[in-house]
């Protein structure tokens, strides 16, 4: 049995300052031990948010990382700066940064690899256009998309990680997909998993849905077979992400 995992992606909002008093907002409400609960907050805030966290079960994720050790790459963020100060998940190839800051499953592949390198548990983004989706080449796509997210991760790794599908249509535009769309694709993510690895691996991997998730529609989406939980954007940043994490209740 997958345990379910819901991450709120605050993407560039909330300072360091804000950061302290939404987590003192949010902790009450998102006290569910049934669930892993992660909030992924900008670098800046990762130290101020750890710390606010703690005593509770909430992890704290980082939304992005570099792929290589240590360099000159100026304004990037390494795997081992996000562990020394203890970040437990990064979200790596996010649409946002596929589309903004030229990520590809290439680079994709590699951060994936680092972040297991340094004992980091990336949450792998995979998702759509509403072009694809229209043109019928949604569970091609995504397929290619695993293929090479994973491309050199071993059996060991591929287990741990988590992968969020996020339909890009879906994402803040407050059109979340059917369930039945949503748990399609997430079925061809697992038997995609399966073809790569083996079944024991599908079975244990955690796949999330993301786009539009809220405290309405996540109780329905997460009962899917295939839905381990979900990556939440808007709606993580308002008490509405204590009734998804508690969609159970
Ligand atoms: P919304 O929940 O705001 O649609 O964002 C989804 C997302 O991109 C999470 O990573």
């Amino acid at each position: 049995m997958r345990r379910k995992i819901i991450a709120g992606n605050w993407k560039m909002n909330k300072t360091p300052s804000e950061t302290v008093t939404l987590i003192s907002e949010l902790k009450p409400l998102v006290d569910n031990k049934d669930v892993d609960v992660v909030f992924c907050v900008p670098a800046i805030s990762l130290t101020t948010a750890i710390e606010a966290v703690k005593g509770t079960n909430i992890q704290i994720g980082a939304e992005n990382m570099h792929f290589e050790e240590s360099g000159a790459y100026t304004g990037e963020i390494s795997a081992n700066m996000l562990t020394d100060i203890g970040v437990k998940y990064v979200i790596i190839g996010h649409s946002e940064r596929r589309e903004y800051f030229a990520e590809t499953n290439e680079t994709v592949n590699k951060k994936v690899l680092k972040a297991f390198e340094h004992g980091l548990t990336p949450i792998v983004c995979c998702g759509e256009t509403l072009t694809q989706r229209e043109q019928g080449v949604t569970i091609d796509f995504i397929r290619q998309q695993i293929k090479i997210a994973f491309l050199n991760v071993s059996v060991e790794n591929a287990k741990k990680a988590v992968i969020a599908y996020e339909p890009i249509w879906a994402i803040g535009t407050g059109k979340v997909a059917t369930t039945e769309q949503a748990q399609e694709v997430c079925k061809a993510i697992r038997e995609c998993i399966a073809e790569i690895y083996d079944q024991a691996t599908a079975d244990a991997i955690r796949i999330q849905y993301g786009g539009s998730v809220s405290g309405a529609s996540a109780a329905e989406l997460f009962a899917q077979a295939d839905i381990d939980g979900g990556l939440v954007g808007g709606a993580s940043l308002k008490p509405d992400f204590g009734k998804i994490v508690n969609y159970n209740k």
